[in-house]
């Protein structure tokens, strides 16, 4: 377990996870099959379908869902495409009013063929909702080519699956898991032994997200090996939230906001997941004002579902648990 005293590292606020996220189709991983059927569908893009990608977490979907359109739109394709989470507390009425916005804003002007909208987390929908958004696909077909993506295309419901060319993106091999990984090792100049990397991708099963998040992680520890990538996998995050709990309750702010924007940055955990960790360790400390702090979490939570900027928020939140540790 590593503890303030021994922390090593300089907190990067570089997530090697973006910073290597191919720009490209051709670059990416392993999705050999995805790719060259894409790649066909491109011949014609005034033809191309609605998209449905499925498969597992961290192979890809999201990569390729935005190398797509920088591939179809060119440098203007922030302009033309719209990103949502379907998953998205706010609902389809969100979706709705947001693909309307969008397809009447701005419109084709000869330089692109369509706008495109990638709907990440569709399978998280109700089947209502997938109901309702079929009609907005509809509507919208003139301008808009929709990317679906979902882990679990069984709750994709029938109608949207059969307007969509579908994808499977498989999990990525040992053996290129491993090279890749590598790679950023030479370009970070991280030192690493073959073992360690073999352990984060047994650690990883095939996501490459949390494979490169472990290889970070672990390289702030020093070299990755079998033994450093295990520290890395057994801290127990719930108890990193209460450390943060502790230092924000001592006064010591500044402290506490690198630890959480180390757990969020580099380890990954959601923020939504960061104050449940919190909340639940609240009840470990020997503290009178439990019922308060509680209550603060919770004011922060809802702040963070509604969508305020969740690092405006938190560090708001560990200010206040400050005020009443004194
Ligand atoms: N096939 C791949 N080739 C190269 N990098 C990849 C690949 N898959 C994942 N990555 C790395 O992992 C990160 C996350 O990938 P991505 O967001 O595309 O995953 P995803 O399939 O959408 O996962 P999720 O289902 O969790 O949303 C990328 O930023 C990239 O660094
Ligand atoms: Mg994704």
């Amino acid at each position: 377990m590593r503890d303030q005293a021994n922390l090593p590292m300089p907190i990067s606020n570089v997530m090697w996870v973006e910073k290597y996220r191919p720009n490209k189709l051709s670059d990416l991983v392993n999705q050999k099959d995805v790719v060259g059927s894409l790649k066909q569908l491109f011949k014609n893009t005034s033809e191309l379908p609605h998209l449905l990608f499925s498969g597992s977490a961290g192979v890809g979907k999201t990569t390729a869902a935005l190398c797509i359109t920088k591939e179809i739109l060119g440098d203007v394709w922030k302009d033309y495409t719209l990103e949502l989470n379907a998953s998205d507390e706010r609902g389809i009425n969100m979706v709705r009013e947001r693909v309307k916005k969008f397809s009447r804003y701005a419109g084709l002007d000869g330089r692109i063929p369509f706008k495109i909208i990638i709907l990440d987390e569709a399978d998280e929908m109700t089947s209502d909702a997938q109901t309702a958004l079929r009609r907005i696909v509809e509507d919208t077909a003139k301008y808009c080519r929709f990317i679906f993506i979902a882990n679990n295309i069984s709750k994709i419901i029938a109608p949207i699956q059969s307007r969509c060319a579908v994808f499977k993106f498989t999990t990525i091999s040992e053996q290129e898991v491993i090279s890749y990984l590598k790679e950023i090792c030479k370009k970070e100049n991280v030192k690493f032994d073959e073992k360690g990397l073999e352990t984060i991708n047994s650690y990883a099963e095939g996501d490459l997200r949390h494979s490169i998040n472990m290889l970070q992680a672990t390289a702030s520890l020093g070299t990755v090996n079998e033994s450093n990538v295990k520290k890395t996998a057994g801290l127990t995050k719930t108890k990193d939230a209460g450390q943060v709990l502790k230092l924000a309750l001592a006064g010591k702010i500044t402290e506490a906001r690198n630890k959480m924007i180390e757990l969020i940055k580099v380890y990954g955990m959601s923020e939504s997941d960061f104050l449940k960790y919190m909340n639940r360790e609240s009840y470990k400390i020997k503290n009178v004002k439990l019922s308060e702090i509680l209550e603060i979490i919770a004011k922060y939570d809802y702040r963070v579902i509604v969508g305020a900027n969740p690092e405006i928020q938190l560090s708001a939140l560990l200010a206040e648990l400050g005020k009443i540790g004194k």
